[in-house]
């Protein structure tokens, strides 16, 4: 059985972390993060698990001996002033599941392991699914190099939280995981519009995320006339409004630029140089949407005669979920009394290097109202129960 009141007090134990009101700001790689960790990592040593931190920060509690586990959780990192549910809720859930199954005292055909993935939303450092990437051998080369805007790398971050600085050292064979499980809130608004309380997701659209930096030349507001400027925002204006007509015209894609920032940085001086982030997905032809976007971004640039360089933080493909744990999701969310339809998830997740490293993975959502990224993110308590009894049943069929 889920306990409601014990759901119920961790997602607000949780939630203090960082929190204010409903805001949570909770960043990878940072303290809070850590101490979000440590308060889960002592709930599920409290019930038995042996308990233990990667050097990429992921928290791992297992429970049963040898052989492939069934893995499930999420993350606990937010982006600033994010809500109390996304990634929280996915790892209380696995906590609540496992809690249940044990309750019952059946023995473990397979051993369970409740992640907690370090730094998934890439808020600071601009590399996101930062913990699974690692933890699935996927990190691009020289992640670690990565400095947030204050100069600080990533292996700093996590020298500071105590690891020795480089994260690949926690991978791990795809071969030690049966299957993985995540439970998320939805992010969308399709399942409060269809008036139901669960979903179980098909497919993760395919993510590009880069920074874009444009180098023109700081002139004199006054004296310099407009035929001789290399104005770097004014350049960047234009390719973010590219980067909305391309996302339009494309049949399912989306495209965002999130973060902006001019050097400079004075009204009266001309913007020499500009850095912004390029946030592109889709789930069909993604490959197409990037090819696109970053023609247009040289084309641009090429005509304002601005010099333009693109990095690439992240690329992660269109990631069909698996058919077989798609399908025991389904009955164990019919099993709550939820006929669950199958949606795309237009947020990446986790999920996405388990599937793609090889590891049948699943993932159930929680309908959530007032969108995601944003306190006003909100999962009822009944939809996070009736959530978790769902992952509950599933997990006592992979695993009891
Ligand atoms: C994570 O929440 C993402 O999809 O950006
Ligand atoms: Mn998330
Ligand atoms: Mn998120």
């Amino acid at each position: 059985m889920i306990d409601r009141g014990r759901l119920e007090r961790h997602i607000a134990e949780l939630s203090a972390i960082g929190g204010k009101g409903a805001a949570v700001t909770r960043l990878g790689l940072s303290r809070e993060e850590q101490r979000a960790r440590t308060l889960v990592g002592g709930w599920l040593a409290a019930r038995g698990a042996r308990v233990r931190r990667d050097p990429a920060a992921n928290l791992f509690a297992r429970f049963g001996s040898e052989g492939p586990a069934v893995l499930l959780g999420s993350h606990l990192d937010s982006v600033p002033e994010g809500g109390r549910f996304d990634g929280a809720l996915g790892v209380l859930s696995a906590i609540e599941a496992v809690e249940s199954l044990l309750d019952l005292q059946a023995p473990l055909r397979r051993p369970i392991e409740v992640v907690a993935w370090a730094d998934e939303e890439g808020a600071r450092f601009g590399v996101g699914l930062f913990g699974s990437a690692a933890a699935f051998g996927r990190l691009a080369p020289g992640v670690a190099e990565r400095t947030d805007r204050d100069g600080v790398s990533i292996a700093d971050a996590l020298r500071s939280l105590g690891e020795v600085g480089d994260p690949a050292l926690a991978r791990r064979e795809p071969k030690e995981f049966a299957a993985y499980l995540e439970l998320h809130i939805e992010q969308g608004p399709r399942l409060a519009d269809a008036g139901r309380a669960l979903g179980v997701v098909s497919d993760i659209v395919g993510i590009y995320h880069a920074r874009v930096t444009l180098r023109g030349r700081a002139d004199h507001a006054g004296a310099t006339i407009m035929s001789a400027r290399a104005d770097t925002l004014a350049g960047a204006a234009e390719m973010v409004l590219a980067v909305e007509r391309i996302a339009r015209a494309h049949p399912d894609g989306v495209g965002t630029v999130g973060e902006i920032a001019v050097r400079p940085g004075a009204k009266n001086v001309v913007p020499g140089e500009c850095v912004f982030s390029i946030d592109l997905r889709a789930a069909r032809a993604h490959e197409d949407l990037v090819r696109w976007v970053l023609a247009e971004v040289e084309r641009i640039a090429h005509t304002r005669g601005l010099q333009s360089s693109v990095d690439e933080l992240a690329r992660v493909e269109v990631t069909p979920l698996d058919r077989g744990i798609a399908l025991l999701l389904r009955r164990a969310v019919k099993d709550v009394g939820v006929d669950a339809e199958l949606l795309v998830s237009g947020a990446g997740h986790d999920a996405q290097n388990a599937q793609l490293s090889g590891v049948p993975t699943g993932m159930i959502f929680v309908r959530s109202s007032g969108g995601s990224h944003t306190p006003r993110e909100f999962a009822s308590l009944d939809d996070a129960a009736l959530g978790a009894r769902a992952l509950a049943i599933a997990l006592r069929e992979l695993a009891a």
